[in-house]
């Protein structure tokens, strides 16, 4: 591959990788913004709830929405969409005059959020060739970690920028008595970069083959391949699109089968790790074990970094040493470090450095693991025929499974204590260990119209 088309396929790739830094910051700019809103029209924990669950209830909506547009519209214009989606989010919370209107804000981002986590990913795994995909869908694992760290950051900002003086500029009530309001507007800026990055992009050869524009999807593949890998491609593409034609392909057929469960166990399986309870708690964790003081912050961002670092392991070996070899280290660490850490709140010895440890040690096997390979595999296991419906599918478990979590866990952990917490999550870890080991399948270096044959074969 010459300079400039492996230039082409990392540009392609990065830009729709953007999506994930949007995800990754509309998710977490509520933990900062919520206690401020909270005080400011002294919300109820209904209405607390109804905002923080909003941003999840647009994500439902964006994640459906997306199941039936982006066969339609195709894979760019659904992205655009969800970018526009995300600046006015951004400016509508800004803004908001009143509850109502700040609701309406979080949902228009949260349908963002859901339809970036089908489209992005997707549309990269689209593109990449197969001995790189591994790395190019992680680079959206690592996108949606740098988001959420901007979020934290930009949020700690504006809190210290409140601290001047705006006396004579006149933007006091902005800055420093709603401070939430640019902690929104923050996200309309990365927005933005991603609607300009997008210009250049190309339609998914993929998707223009299976509306019959094989053509135009000819003329892409020659700017990101070689001439004999690109002529070879689409002939499996093509052949691939006629034999699912032939074959009518849909959701109920037995060859969708077991990607589809591979697909929503490990969705479901991921978030039920626990991974967003401790990055969200984590802070307040430390600070009731009696490890930190009030400075949540720099225990957020050190869970954030560490998230964001070990995401380069998955970056470097998930083609070279396969999904699945990831998958099971990463949740040995994730089982051992869950185990561990609800064992030193059952004999109440939390109040040395080895909590923190454990817990960097569970953030650091899921960057390298449960959190890069479950996008990589939601995204290459099926067949194009049925990709959008069926990634939809299993991005909306992935979205309950996160609502679940976010509602139950604080029930759990005031009723059950933080150790049998902690064990919950480990049990889940170990059937997703046993589920890994024994049905996913391996498909590092396969091209996606190899998947079939990966899934399918009589052994
Ligand atoms: C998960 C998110 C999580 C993030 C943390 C993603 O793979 O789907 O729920 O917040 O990883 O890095």
């Amino acid at each position: 591959m010459n300079i400039s088309t492996s230039f082409r396929i990392n540009y392609i790739c990065l830009t729709a990788a953007v999506g994930g830094i949007l995800f990754g910051f509309d998710t977490a700019v509520i933990s900062g913004a919520i206690n401020l809103v909270k005080a400011q029209y002294l919300l109820g924990s209904i209405l607390e709830g109804w905002l923080v669950s909003s941003g999840l209830a647009g994500c439902i909506f964006g994640v459906i929405l997306t199941g039936f547009l982006s066969d339609k519209i195709g894979r760019k214009k659904t992205m655009i969409l969800a970018g526009s989606m995300f600046f006015l989010s951004g400016m509508a919370c800004a803004f908001a005059g009143s509850m109502p209107l700040l609701i309406a804000g979080r949902i228009i981002g949260g349908a963002g959020v859901g339809m970036a986590s089908v489209v992005s990913p997707m549309y990269i795994a689209e593109f990449a060739p197969a001995e790189k995909r591994g790395r190019m869908i992680a680079l959206y694992q690592l996108a949606i970690t740098i988001g959420i760290l901007l979020a934290y950051f930009s949020n700690a900002l504006f809190i210290s920028f409140s601290k001047n003086d705006f006396n004579e500029a006149g933007f006091t009530w902005f800055f420093k008595d709603e401070t939430w309001r640019p902690m929104f507007l923050a996200m309309s800026f990365p927005s933005l970069i991603f609607l300009f990055m997008m210009i250049k992009i190309p339609e998914s050869p993929r998707w223009l083959v299976s509306v019959n524009r094989t053509k135009k999807a000819a003329e892409i593949l020659a700017l990101i391949r070689p001439p004999a890998q690109a002529a070879k491609e689409l002939e499996d593409i093509e052949n691939a699109s006629r034999k699912s034609f032939i074959n009518k392909t849909s959701l109920l057929d037995k060859s969708v089968r077991l990607p589809l469960i591979i697909g929503i166990v490990l969705a479901v399986l991921q978030q039920f790790s626990g991974i967003n309870a401790i990055i969200y708690y984590g802070p307040s964790i430390f600070k009731s074990a009696g490890i930190a003081d009030d400075n949540a912050l720099v225990f957020q961002v050190i869970l954030g970094a560490v998230n964001l670092l070990f995401t380069f392991v998955a970056i470097r070996f998930a083609d070279k040493y396969g999904r699945k070899s990831l998958l099971v280290a990463g949740l040995t660490g994730i089982i051992f470090s869950l185990i561990a850490s609800g064992y030193l709140f059952y004999t109440g010895n939390t109040h040395n450095l080895w909590l923190l440890v454990f817990i960097i040690s569970f953030i650091a096997c899921f960057a390298f693991s449960l959190g890069p390979i479950t996008w990589i595999l939601i995204n290459e296991i099926f067949p194009t025929a049925v990709r959008v419906k069926a990634v939809a599918i299993c991005t909306l478990s992935l979205w309950v499974a996160v609502w679940i979590v976010g509602q139950f866990f604080p029930w759990i952990l005031e009723k059950a204590g933080p150790a049998t917490t902690f064990w919950i999550f480990a049990l889940f870890s170990v059937i997703n260990l046993f589920f890994s080991l024994r049905v996913v399948k391996e498909t590092k270096g396969k091209s996606l119209e190899e998947m079939e044959a990966v899934f399918f074969a009589p052994h």
